[in-house]
């Protein structure tokens, strides 16, 4: 009897180590598969209430942004999963690496570049502001005195401050922008402050509500978009590369002209960085 059960607990551990070993033979099979072809998913954070750059189409985020990053992460050899979280919360995730990187119209400045790396530059913005068509606003300088209506931490923000001051009670501030230029409809702002090609695809697409848009370029500077990772990502010079091949293979020039119809500076972004 003794010896029996001795024999069966060999059999037993002898059966064991096979079947150890057949797993440890499948884990490595899945790692080779993965290596050789299987792309890894990132996770893309974005505020999608920036139209034509961002914004829901139905479940889907869709825009300008959105066939950039695809376009840009399929050159670089990666699946990209893009989440709608808002506009604050897209700092916290990538901050918290929680996101592999965020693309969301974002611009590059020295302030941002402290908490977070960039990519190279890929679009060209300025602000510029949105008004009812019959307002007498020509200039920055004509906000001093009126409502305006911004998306809270944007460089419309920031650029609006400038001209009222900080924290002025003139400066309503919203968590989207589409929240800011609902405010101007309703007449509780009397213009809103944000990037130039946000609102002039507004006014094109929304002609009935009879607003029109103002330039000055002496309040407000030239912008870049870039990509924004957290601080140390490898991702960066992978991503950067990925951006000057889609620069040169004619993919950007496509996507561009697919969303606003005309060719691209490409001058000026690629003697950017
Ligand atoms: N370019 C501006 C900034 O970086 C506004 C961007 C807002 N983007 C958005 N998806 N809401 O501050």
């Amino acid at each position: 009897m003794k010896k029996r059960s001795w024999f069966a607990a060999m059999l037993v551990s002898v059966c064991m180590l096979i079947l150890a070993a057949c797993g440890g033979e499948e884990a490595s099979t899945t790692n080779e598969g993965e290596d050789s072809g299987e792309k890894k998913e990132l996770r893309v954070v974005t505020d999608a209430a920036y139209a034509p750059f961002e914004y829901m189409k139905g479940d889907k985020v869709v825009g300008f942004d959105v066939d950039f990053i695809n376009a840009v992460a399929k050159e670089a050899g990666y699946d990209v999963k893009i989440e709608h979280v808002g506009w604050d919360p897209i700092f916290v995730e990538i901050e918290s690496k929680r996101a592999d990187l965020a693309i969301s119209a974002i611009t590059v400045n020295d302030e941002r570049k402290e908490s977070y790396d960039f990519s190279r530059n890929y679009f060209l913005s300025t602000n510029k502001i949105l008004v009812p068509e019959s307002s007498d606003i020509q200039s920055g300088e004509d906000l001093k005195g009126k409502t305006v209506a911004v998306q809270t931490s944007t460089t419309g923000q920031e650029a609006t401050e400038a001209l009222l001051g900080k924290n002025h009670k003139d400066i309503k501030k919203f968590e989207n922008n589409n929240l800011a230029i609902q405010e101007l409809l309703q007449g509780g702002a009397d213009a809103v402050v944000a990037d130039n090609t946000v609102v002039e695809e507004y006014v094109k697409n929304n002609p009935d509500q009879k607003l029109k848009v103002v330039e000055d370029s002496d309040s407000f500077e030239q912008e870049f978009y870039g990509l924004m990772f957290p601080k140390g990502s490898k991702l960066k010079t992978e991503f950067d590369e990925a951006i000057n091949t889609v620069f040169d293979n004619g993919k950007y020039e496509e996507i561009y002209k697919e969303w606003f119809g005309s060719e691209p500076d490409l001058e000026t972004l690629k003697a950017q960085q």
